[in-house]
């Protein structure tokens, strides 16, 4: 049996490739963002989660949008932390994930070149949820309880 073995270059550019041919580029991206945040900050219950932490939407939308950008893209724009970003914040509830994925995904599905782009987007934005909801629920009550 022959194994492929692709580089990660490669890999990397058969993901821009594929995302390419779904019509996701820089533009989409930053309309995405734009989009998303703008209703965001008018959503009754997330709205003033947001607005309590950010004071500078003039710095956190470019930063999204190289986050957006390097999970669809793999262009590696962003660099951040997003779980110690995540943690700190108070207030959060394990449901507000559910609200947050549901305007991601209306936001994706008005505005997708085509449908692929909503699976596309929602499976990396779902699996990174999951991430960051482990971190901030779950991995704190198990450190807490492996110190008592
Ligand atoms: C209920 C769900 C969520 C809430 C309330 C929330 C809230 C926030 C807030 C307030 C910030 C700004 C933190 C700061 O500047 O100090 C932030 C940053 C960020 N969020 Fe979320 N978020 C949620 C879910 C998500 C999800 C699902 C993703 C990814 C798919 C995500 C990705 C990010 C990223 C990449 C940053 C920037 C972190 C950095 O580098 O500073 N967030 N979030």
């Amino acid at each position: 049996m022959t194994y492929r073995v692709r580089s990660a270059q490669q890999r990397r550019a058969e993901i821009q490739a594929r995302a390419t041919a779904m019509g996701i580029d820089d533009a989409f991206i930053s309309d995405l963002v734009e989009t998303f945040y703008g209703r965001i900050r008018a959503h009754e219950r997330l709205g003033p989660i947001f607005a309590k932490t950010i004071d500078d939407w003039n710095e956190h939308l470019p930063k999204m949008k190289d986050f957006w950008s390097s999970v669809a893209l793999t262009t590696g724009r962003y660099s951040g932390k997003p779980v110690p970003a995540h943690q700190k914040l108070t207030g959060v509830a394990k449901e507000d994930f559910s609200l947050w994925l549901g305007v991601f995904e209306t936001t994706v599905r008005d505005l997708a070149p085509t449908p692929d782009v909503v699976p596309y987007f929602m499976e990396r934005a779902e699996r990174i949820a999951e991430s960051l909801k482990l971190a901030m629920f779950t991995l704190p009550g198990l450190k807490k309880s492996r110190e008592t």
